[in-house]
């Protein structure tokens, strides 16, 4: 028996493993009602399907995600989900496809999903999944053990996905203690590099190594400190997928919205948001203050835009900004006709964007 599954999960594990689930709830609905054809789960290192304490593994959790979203998808008949589960442990493969079968099925018995079982190298199979999903609607989590599988060529390839989102495991400390090893080669970074960012600051400074790479694709970490450091990275090319990783990052951490613990060391983690007292987040609303003042954005869309690449959500992090300029008359929002609207920075700021004009006498450098 794999002595990960042997013992009960730890708190670092259930933490990415709540992640995976929460973002699975929020894309699956949105591809369940956008796809016409082949959607896929792959669960490329999966596991036998949970701990021996009777926690979920992540197959297991995007099944019990796809039986939510049952009415949605017999709704949608022209979907064709399937989840695809690999490990290269023949045992938990086994265990697996024991436990679920080959179809995911709703309480009545209708068919849900397919699920595809496979006992291979990661690096094996990677390359043949790659050229086959190049356009389809795809989620990929892979949760290596440590950091060795996921190289830079691993994201590269990616990258070429154009309608993947991808969320990946890596024991980001690795690189901090043996980044002159052979096995660390695969990923860019030097051990000096990996351990000049600061124990805490080595997943982001990975992240944003691999976000130099693939300057097309957004990537958001979350840092995940057990024993050592660890993180989750999410990649895709889609603002929404972006919005909807960081809404789940900042219900796991309110002060800062990427790390199970005190990652700036200002007190913050396990602290309400809602303050704005903390630096991250205080010196980010001070900055985007000084910038829509300066007349650096000219649109809501630019605003929603912004926020999301700089890992902030408009509607929770800057609206109240926005409103108070506007009731000042500091600010005005306008349509393309110049008539006056109302504050709105979701999503739908993208497909129809509004201008922000600022009156005379504000700090524009206009
Ligand atoms: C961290 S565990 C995955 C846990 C799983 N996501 C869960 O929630 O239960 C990593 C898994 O990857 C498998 N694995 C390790 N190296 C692999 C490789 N090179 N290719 C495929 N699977 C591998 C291991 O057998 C193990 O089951």
């Amino acid at each position: 028996m794999d002595p990960f599954f042997e013992d009960e999960f730890d708190e670092g594990t259930k933490t990415k493993l709540r992640i995976y689930r929460d973002y699975l709830r929020s894309w699956l609905p949105n591809w369940v009602l956008r796809t016409r054809g082949r959607c896929y789960i792959f669960d490329l290192f999966c596991g036998p399907g949970g701990d021996n304490a009777g926690n979920n593994g992540s197959p297991v959790i995007a099944v019990e995600e796809v039986r939510l979203q049952a009415e949605r998808i017999l709704a949608s008949n022209e979907l064709e989900l399937i989840l695809v589960f690999n490990d290269k442990n023949p045992e938990h493969i086994q265990k697996l496809s024991e436990r679920l079968g080959d179809d995911v099925l709703d309480e009545n018995g209708n068919h849900l999903a397919k699920i595809l079982y496979r006992q291979e190298e990661f690096d094996e199979l990677f390359p043949k999944i790659v050229p086959a999903v190049q356009e389809t609607p795809c989620l990929m989590f892979l949760d290596q053990y440590g950091a060795t599988q996921i190289s830079d060529e691993v994201v590269k390839q990616i990258d070429t996905l154009q309608r993947a989102d991808v969320l990946f495991f890596v024991a980001s400390n690795f690189f901090a203690r043996f980044g002159d090893q052979d096995e660390a080669k695969a990923v860019g970074i030097s051990k000096e590099t990996a351990q000049s960012s600061g124990p805490n600051q080595t997943h982001r400074m990975l992240a944003n190594h691999f976000a130099s790479l693939i300057p097309d694709m957004f990537i958001a970490p979350f840092s995940i400190r057990k024993k050592n450091l660890y993180g989750l990275i999410f990649g895709c090319h889609h603002y929404i997928g972006l919005e909807k990783f960081l809404e789940v990052c900042w219900k796991e951490d309110e002060a800062n919205g990427e790390a199970n613990f005190d990652i700036y060391e200002d007190n913050s983690y396990g602290a309400q948001a809602g303050l704005f007292s903390h630096t991250k987040l205080r010196v980010f609303r001070e900055e985007f203050e000084r910038k829509l003042l300066s007349g650096d954005f000219q649109s809501d869309a630019d605003v929603y835009r912004h926020c999301l690449t700089n890992g902030f959500i408009a509607t929770r992090h800057v609206r109240d900004i926005v409103e108070r300029l506007r009731k000042e008359d500091v600010l005005s929002i306008q349509d393309e006709s110049g008539q006056q609207l109302q504050v709105r920075l979701g999503k739908a700021c993208l497909d129809d964007p509004r201008f922000l004009i600022l009156s005379s006498g504000s700090n524009s450098q206009d």
